[in-house]
């Protein structure tokens, strides 16, 4: 483990603190964690505080918290400064994903954080091995991808650039556990990374499909809901292939792969719809239409399901069948 990190609970500093940034700060806050949260625009400081105590409820509702909210914020500095990172032992960066400002605000959290700090980034999409040549010392980076909302859900990728080293991924793996996740390590640093590279794969088979006037859209929607839906947050891919019985698979993979989309343009349906102004939940127009009250009954739903589905998953925790073992 880093040296900085072998302290159990080590100062965090996060800089950018808009959706991601305070939902990550909230999170780092409700596992004990100090936390120096920057706000890198001049006034952003009072927005992303109203951010990070919004955040801060939302945990109490999860019942994450187990003290009155005052005391997580006297964990939580907020600042448009920089110095306060001169003690933090992890820096996580989670501004707007542009590369060059992202080279920029580097500059700035190397010049004010300890030597041997492990230096991460939120990014969804920019390949860490890029990012990490940003800092003198490309080892003690990393990326740390959270899904929203950070605090809500198992979910942790863990992704290796090619120059992080060993005692890096330890250090950030450790933590991670610590703060109830179910953590995952990309060894090698893909395009998309993990889950967004599988949900590209699905989204284009299923454009393909309704380009093809196969399936309509709601169909789709239902299909995924209630059929991956049903299994998905139990047991994830290889076990779900195991639970049914390995036997069909081959035959139903050379049958099948033939039959995929191996489309590389964009969706001409999708770029129509996009041409047309749609901006989805935004705007209220994407595939679907919404009212204003719609988009915010989504928003809500989609809050409360995060809770419940936390809280559920926690039911069933990765070691229940404890008698098997992953063979490679
Ligand atoms: N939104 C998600 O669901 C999600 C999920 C995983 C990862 N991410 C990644 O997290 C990062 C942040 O995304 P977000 O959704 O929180 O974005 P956001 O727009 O909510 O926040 C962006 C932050 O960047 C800062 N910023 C904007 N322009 C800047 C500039 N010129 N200089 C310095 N700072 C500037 C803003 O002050 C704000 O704090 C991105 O890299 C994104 O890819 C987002």
């Amino acid at each position: 483990m880093s040296d900085i990190l072998r302290i159990r609970n080590p100062v965090i500093g996060i800089v950018g603190i808009g959706l991601m940034g305070s939902s990550i700060t909230a999170s780092l806050l409700a596992a004990g964690h100090r936390v120096k949260a920057i706000a890198p625009l001049p006034g952003e400081e009072e927005p992303g505080l109203d951010r990070i105590i919004r955040q801060l409820r939302l945990c109490e509702d999860f019942d994450l918290l187990n003290a009155p909210l005052k005391e997580y914020l006297g964990l939580l500095t907020v600042s448009n400064d920089y110095y306060p990172l001169g003690d933090c032992g992890l820096v996580v960066e989670c501004i707007v994903e542009d590369i060059e400002i992202k080279e920029t605000i580097f500059k700035k959290i190397v010049e004010f954080t300890p030597a041997n700090a492990i230096l991460a980034s939120n990014t969804s999409a920019i390949p860490i091995s890029i990012l990490q040549q940003m800092i003198p010392d490309p080892q003690r980076f990393i990326g740390i991808h959270w899904a929203e909302p950070a605090f809500g859900t198992r979910f942790l990728e863990i992704i290796c650039g090619r120059e992080t080293n060993e005692q890096t991924v330890d250090s950030i793996f450790n933590l991670a556990i610590s703060w109830g996740k179910e953590p995952t390590v990309l060894k090698k640093d893909i395009r998309g990374f993990i889950t967004n590279r599988l949900m590209y794969a699905v989204y284009r088979e299923i454009l393909h499909l309704v380009e093809k006037n196969v399936i309509g859209f709601e169909d789709a929607d239902k299909c995924f809901r209630y059929d991956a839906g049903s299994w998905m947050t139990l047991m994830g891919i290889f076990r779900r292939m195991d639970y049914d019985g390995l036997d069909d698979y081959n035959t139903a993979f050379r049958n099948i792969f033939p039959h995929l989309s191996n489309e590389e343009g964009i969706s001409p349906q999708m770029q129509k719809i996009m041409d047309s102004g749609a901006g989805g939940i935004q705007n209220g127009r994407g595939f679907y239409t919404y009212t204003q009250r719609e988009a915010e009954r989504w928003l809500q739903s989609f809050e409360a399901f995060n809770k419940d589905i936390f809280h559920l998953a926690a039911n069933y925790p990765e070691e229940i069948p404890i008698t098997s073992k992953v063979t490679s």
